[in-house]
């Protein structure tokens, strides 16, 4: 297992692209796939949470052929099956990824036929009841262990009526299952959110010419939409083109990194601005970062190939932080950023408190209690609460030998806390950070980041 080995790092300076999101790009696989004709996706990112997404709509019957385009970008032709799908022969397996399980579990809710689904050891302790619950009251038959709460699934679909149901937590996650679900019901289903959550999936399903109303915290969608792909004008060999935007949560690690490290000066090209996605921004200002967007610029889609999604540049300057408080809204909006948050706040002048948070404990990892064990072997003051943290700050870090718990953003935080601390910092286990931005390290680099991978036991 290879280590990320990370050395104290002058200002980074540079530009840089922001790969493709992996939440959008897990909606374009499943939506293309549904709809009826040729899709062309640009710009996904091949994370391996997404390449379980890829492999589990293959054997549901898609046709995907992956492409490199001029310049090494990623792209999939996706021949969409017109919402024809077929039960898979074998376990469908989500590796570590909680949005292939979930978003299939509500796409399989709607088939006529048997599935299981299936994942790593840390994802089969992920709460899947949240998406079980409701699904079953649409009249899926979902088994799982403990009570079925628990994966591995097994899906018997079909045969669904819409539902009008209240999450009780929120999560874009379970709130996009039961609209893939309701796609495939019979009549209106409603899902109402107690926070707004990242709305990927309500605006890709408009992309393929689906009606989707969202209003005041409910979205409501009527079954038995076909999705149509193409009849675009400047459709590529007769394919609809979909763009997707760079990851703004993968933006977020060379975002701060350049915040914290004095006299930085870089650009992030493309990164997706979805106001559901940057709570980060809006927090990293209130810190008083040093950060001007630019709306559009070079990655930006032309107009047929839009997706919805809003993206654009962030020019990001070195800035003397100060401690802030996250809560409510807030936390929803930067729920995939905490760890990096947290390495923000260990740089800033103060006492920062993060709140209503205690989601971060069914991630990747128990994010409360990982990021706090693994930046306290660094020198950090920082404590756990049941539902976030406290964090004081400034403080020196201190290059340590730290783990990262199988969960790529908290190996991607630890290794940009690394840059800013004094010694070297060594990340184990950080091979996870293919999970969601196998790029990292390269982009890191690029900026001028003392940063690269060693094999396990091998000399630095
Ligand atoms: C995601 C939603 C979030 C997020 C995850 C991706 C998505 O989870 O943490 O990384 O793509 O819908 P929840 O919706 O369960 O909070």
């Amino acid at each position: 297992m290879p280590d990320l080995v990370v050395n104290p790092s002058g200002p980074l300076r540079g530009s840089v692209t922001i790969p493709g999101d992996k939440s959008i790009t897990h909606r374009a696989i499943i939506l293309a796939a549904l709809a009826d004709g040729a899709t062309y996706v640009r710009g996904w990112v091949p994370a391996e949470v997404c390449r379980a997404t890829l492999r589990a709509m293959r054997a549901l019957g898609a046709q995907i052929e992956e492409h490199e385009e001029a310049g090494g970008a990623p792209a999939l032709e996706i021949q969409g099956g017109g919402g024809g799908l077929r039960e898979p022969q074998d376990v469908l397996d989500c590796a570590g990824s909680g949005t292939t399980m979930r978003l299939l579990a509500g796409l399989l809710a709607g088939q006529p036929f048997t599935s299981v689904l299936t994942g790593t050891e840390p994802l089969r302790r992920r709460p899947m009841g949240r998406v079980a619950d409701p699904l079953r009251l649409m009249g899926a038959t979902i088994l799982g262990r403990n009570g079925g709460k628990l994966a591995p699934l097994t899906i018997r679909g079909g045969g669904l009526l819409g539902i009008d149901y209240e999450m009780p937590v929120a999560s874009a996650q379970v709130k996009s299952a039961i609209l893939l679900a309701g796609l495939f019901a019979q009549g209106e289903t409603c899902v109402r959110e107690p926070g707004p959550t990242r709305d990927h999936t309500e605006r890709m399903l408009r992309y393929f010419g689906v009606r989707v109303v969202a209003s005041q915290g409910a979205v409501r969608i009527e079954g038995g939409q076909s999705l149509k792909a193409s009849g675009r004008q400047d459709s590529l060999a007769g394919a609809g083109i979909l763009e997707i935007p760079g990851d703004f949560s993968s933006a977020a690690f060379p975002l701060v990194a350049a915040s914290i490290l004095p006299a930085s000066e870089v650009v992030l090209r493309g990164a997706g601005l979805n106001p559901t996605r940057t709570g980060l921004l809006d927090l990293l200002a209130d810190m008083d970062a040093e950060y001007t967007i630019e709306i559009g610029g070079p990655g930006a889609a032309a107009a047929s190939a839009w997706v919805g999604e809003p993206s654009g540049n962030l020019v990001v300057h070195g800035s003397v932080l100060r401690a802030t408080d996250a809560a409510g809204d807030l936390i929803v909006r930067a729920i995939d950023e905490f760890p990096i948050f947290a390495v923000a706040a260990t740089q800033a002048k103060g006492t920062t408190t993060v709140r209503e948070a205690a989601e971060l404990r069914v991630k990747e990892s128990d994010r409360i209690a990982t990021v706090a064990a693994e930046l306290r072997k660094m020198g950090a003051r920082i404590e756990e609460r049941p539902d976030g943290m406290v964090i004081e700050g400034p403080v020196r870090l201190i290059g340590a030998v730290v783990e990262c718990h199988r969960d790529h953003r908290l190996a991607m935080a630890l290794a940009v806390a690394g840059l800013a601390a004094r010694g070297q910092t060594v990340v184990r286990g950080a091979e996870a950070i293919g999970d969601s931005f196998p790029g990292f390290v390269e982009v890191m680099q690029a900026l001028g980041a003392d940063i690269h991978w060693r094999e396990d036991g091998a000399a630095t």
